[in-house]
This record gives C-alpha cells, structure tokens and sequence, in this order.
C-alpha cells in the first residue's frame, strides 16, 4: 500500500511524470455535450440527473452576483466565526467584487538555485475564455490553473530552492513537466519577481514516482521554511512539522493536515471543522475568497480560474482504488458496516458532520475562532490509503498506523479498537477500496 509519506521524487533525480484523470472528465462533458440535444436514455449516453443543472450553475456563478451572494450566505455552517464574518461583509460588488484582477504574467520555476528571470523572460498570464465558454473548456482552465496560477507569492519559497538538500528538507516535489514543487516565478506589480506557490506546491505528491494531484503534501514543511527564512530561530510554526500548516490566522496555533481534494465531491462538507457546506458553487466561492485572502485583500482572481479550479476538483480528480475488492476486503466491509457506517455513511465514505465531543481529536483545530463549527465534517474517504497523513492533526502516518496509539497515548480514532488484528487487516484491505 504505497503512499505519499514514502518517497520525494528529488531522490531520484526530476523523473515523475503527473498522474492525470482527465479521461474521466472527458467522458462526463461528452455527455453533458449530448444532454443539450436530446434528454433521455435513448441517446445512448444518459446524463446524471445534475448535470444540465450543473451547467445553469456555472454560467450563473459566472454571470449572477446576487446568485452568487445567496450560494456564499447559503454555505456557511456558523456565520458567527471570523472565517463567515469576513465574507458576510465583503463578498458583495461593491466590496471584493471591485478589487482589480489577479492574472500576472509567470512561468514554472524548473531549476533549483536559479536567479529570477527578468520579467520580460516570463510567460503571459492564465489565457482566458471566451464568456459563453462551456464547463469543459473551464475544468482545462482549472486543470492548468491547480499547476501554474501563482496564488500566493513569497520570498520564502527561495529557502527551498537553495539546493536538492534544501529541496528536500522542506518537502517540494518535482516532475519534468511541471517543474520544482509547482512553484512559479511571478512579475509583481511593483515590476519585481518573486517565487509563489501554486495549489499544487501544497496539494500535490508522488507516490510510486508520479506526482498525484490532489494529495496533500505530507512533506511539505512550511512553517519551518519560513523559520528558517526569515531568520526565526523561535517561531512556533517550526513545531507545525510537514504536512500541516496554520491556514487561519486567527491567533491560536492549530496547524491543520493539508487536505486531500480528490473527491472534493463527495465531501458533504468542507475544511476539517465543516466550515461549509459543500457544492460545486460553494466550493467555486471558497476558491474565489481564499484567492483574495492570500492576497491581502487586495487583488482578485478570474472568476473563470475560481469556477475552473472548482470543476477541476469536483469533477476532474477523482482517485482510482488501490485495491480492487476480494475476499478480505468483502470481511472488512462487514466490519465497516458494523462499526464505522454510523458516521461515514454517504458516497465515498463521507457523512454528515457530528459534534467534536463524538470523535475528540485536536482541540486547537476543534475550537478556532475562525472556522469552527461545533462540528468535524466526516471526511470522505476516496483514495485514503495514499494519504501520507490522517486527521485533523496529521500525526497519524497512513492507514497502517490507524490503530496506533499516538505519542500522548491517545488513540487517534477511537473506533474498532476492540477488533483482533485479523479484523483489523481486514478492516484496512476494505478501506484501501475506497
Ligand atoms: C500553502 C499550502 C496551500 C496552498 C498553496 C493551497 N492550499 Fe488548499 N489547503 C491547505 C490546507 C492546510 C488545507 C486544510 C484546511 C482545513 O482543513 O481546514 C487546505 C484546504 C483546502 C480546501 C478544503 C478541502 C476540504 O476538503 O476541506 C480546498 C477546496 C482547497 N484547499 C483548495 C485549494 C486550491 C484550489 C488552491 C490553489 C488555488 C489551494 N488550496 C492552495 C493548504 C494549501
Ligand atoms: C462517531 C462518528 C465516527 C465513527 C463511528 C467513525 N468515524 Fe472515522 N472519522 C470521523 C470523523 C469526524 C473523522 C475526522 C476526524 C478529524 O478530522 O480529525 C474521521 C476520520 C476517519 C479517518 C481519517 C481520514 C482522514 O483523511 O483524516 C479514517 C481512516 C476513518 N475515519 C475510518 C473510520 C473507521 C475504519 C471507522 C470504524 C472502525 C470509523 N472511522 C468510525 C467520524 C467517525
């Protein structure tokens, strides 16, 4: 059961090649392509019920600011935390709607110990659509988009491209077509060039040598890269370790594990604390804010490049199991269905969110002022067995150590604790199906 926290790729020189799913995409838009034409299963090629409706959301998300204010306020779980606060007041058009556009011209960082291009050497920005461009052309928008639209620019990125050591230390892949760690040279509009981090420098690894969208970075060590930057010996964020970041800002320390996205869809929630409830749209608006966030507020992206990478995610990532299912894994859905099915009930293995007292689990991350809810979503559990780490605190190291007591001796997940170790492997043999 290989999984991310195994390898980095700059071991073995820049050889992984990206694992892309288009062919899933391609094939769900075909349909959607004939929907238009004839409604019925005579076509050969019968839509899913939201599809077409799917379609109508997009073009109004795009085109609908009052549509889009009705998703934004429909979606928050609490509107009392920081998180809803902020985007109740300025996700209107007279708000963040009039911030200028965020679209710079870039190019992929390919070396390590490089000095900055000139800006006349980078590429132009994300090419744009068309107004009526249709769904498909905008999950390749987004597609291209997870990889090179540079969404938060930093100096601190450079720290990790002293060198393969440094490359390594703090956990950026490589891969030849997409370059060092998904990071990008960017032309900032003081007319200087800086790195920035694209969504997948966080949301991207290798497992078995190819880089996989979508999986969380479970090496990724940014808070002791920018201790280490910018000189803080004594920063709390060296004790965050890889894979988690503190996202929130919200004066607490809880770094939280880097989400995995594949099977955005079946999460019936977003953020580990079910900050929002969970739809194509909601998650095109959770995009387009955490884009205006991460620039201060003062700059917004394309709304194509939000919806892009929100079809992208919903549609375009989903993982293949690892494991196809057999006789031990036909035990372990019993156990599954015994123990588990309770909370992890919907598609994919998510269900709805419960009270944190039900599960327990990091306290920091339960109650921040920004994001909580009360509640931890249950995740989906689509692709689980390459996740390098599990939980809201990331210190859990893939399914093998699912059962492990943790450092403080706390169980990590306090179910099925009472199953013998033949039940257990068999339970995992189950959950590597997903
Ligand atoms: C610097 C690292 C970093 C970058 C860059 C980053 N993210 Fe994230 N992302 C995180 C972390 C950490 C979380 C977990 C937050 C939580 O669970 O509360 C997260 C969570 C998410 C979620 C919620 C997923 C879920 O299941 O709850 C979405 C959606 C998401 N990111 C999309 C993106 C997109 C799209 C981009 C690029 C535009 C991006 N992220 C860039 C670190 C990052
Ligand atoms: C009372 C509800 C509940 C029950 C019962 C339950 N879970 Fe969970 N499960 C959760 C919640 C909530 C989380 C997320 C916790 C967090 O974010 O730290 C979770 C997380 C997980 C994860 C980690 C996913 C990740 O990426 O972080 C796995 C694996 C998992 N559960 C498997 C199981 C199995 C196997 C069983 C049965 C033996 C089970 N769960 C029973 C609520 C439940």
């Amino acid at each position: 059961m290989p999984n991310a926290m195994a390898e980095n790729p700059l071991d073995g020189g820049f050889a992984a090649s990206v694992r892309r799913r288009s062919s899933f995409a391609v094939r769900f838009w075909a349909c959607w392509g004939l929907a238009v034409v004839c409604l019925g299963p005579l076509c050969g090629c019968a839509p899913e019920d939201g599809d077409v409706v799917r379609a109508s959301e997009v073009s109004r998300y795009l085109g609908d600011a009052a549509f889009r204010r009705q998703a934004l306020e429909a979606s928050l779980v609490n509107p009392q935390n920081t998180y809803a606060r902020l985007r109740l007041e300025s996700y209107t058009e007279d708000g963040w709607g009039r911030l200028p556009l965020w679209n710079p011209r870039s190019t992929p960082v390919l070396e390590l110990n490089a000095e900055p291009p000139s800006p006349e050497a980078l590429g132009p920005g994300m090419a744009l659509l068309p107004d009526d461009a249709g769904p498909q052309a905008l999950l390749a928008l987004g597609e291209q988009a997870f990889f090179r639209y540079p969404m938060q620019p930093g100096d601190y990125w450079r720290g990790a491209l002293e060198g393969v050591q440094s490359a390594q230390r703090y956990g950026l892949w490589s891969d030849e077509s997409w370059g060092v760690g998904g990071l990008m040279w960017v032309a900032l509009p003081d007319g200087s060039v800086e790195t920035a981090a694209t969504c997948a420098t966080c949301h991207a690894a290798p497992v078995d040598g190819q880089v996989v969208a979508g999986l969380g970075n479970p090496l990724l060590d940014v808070g002791a890269l920018t201790a280490h930057w910018y000189g803080q010996l004594d920063s709390p964020s060296r004790a965050w370790g890889p894979g988690r970041l503190d996202v929130t800002g919200d004066g607490v320390e809880n770094p939280v594990t880097i989400a995995d996205l594949r099977g955005s869809r079946s999460q019936q929630h977003l953020h580990r604390t079910a900050t929002l409830h969970n739809d194509l749209v909601a998650l095109a608006i959770r995009i387009e804010t955490l884009l205006i966030t991460s620039h201060g507020q003062a700059l917004r992206p394309p709304r194509q490049v939000a919806m892009g990478l929100a079809l992208y995610l919903y549609q375009g990532m989903e993982p293949e199991p690892v494991r196809a299912p057999d006789e031990l894994s036909r035990q372990g859905r019993l156990i599954f269905e015994r123990l588990c099915v309770g909370c992890h009930s919907g598609p994919g293995g998510a269900g709805p969110a419960v009270p944190v007292e039900a599960v327990g689990g990091d306290a920091a991350v339960a109650l921040s002022p920004a994001r909580a809810t009360g509640y931890w979503r249950v995740p989906s559990l689509r692709g689980v067995a390459q996740r390098g780490r599990l939980f809201a605190d990331g210190q859990t190291e893939g399914l093998s150590a699912l059962f492990e007591a943790r450092g403080d001796g706390e169980q990590a997940h306090p179910f099925g604790l009472e199953l013998d170790n033949g039940e257990r492997l068999a339970l995992i043999a189950y959950l590597e199906t997903f």
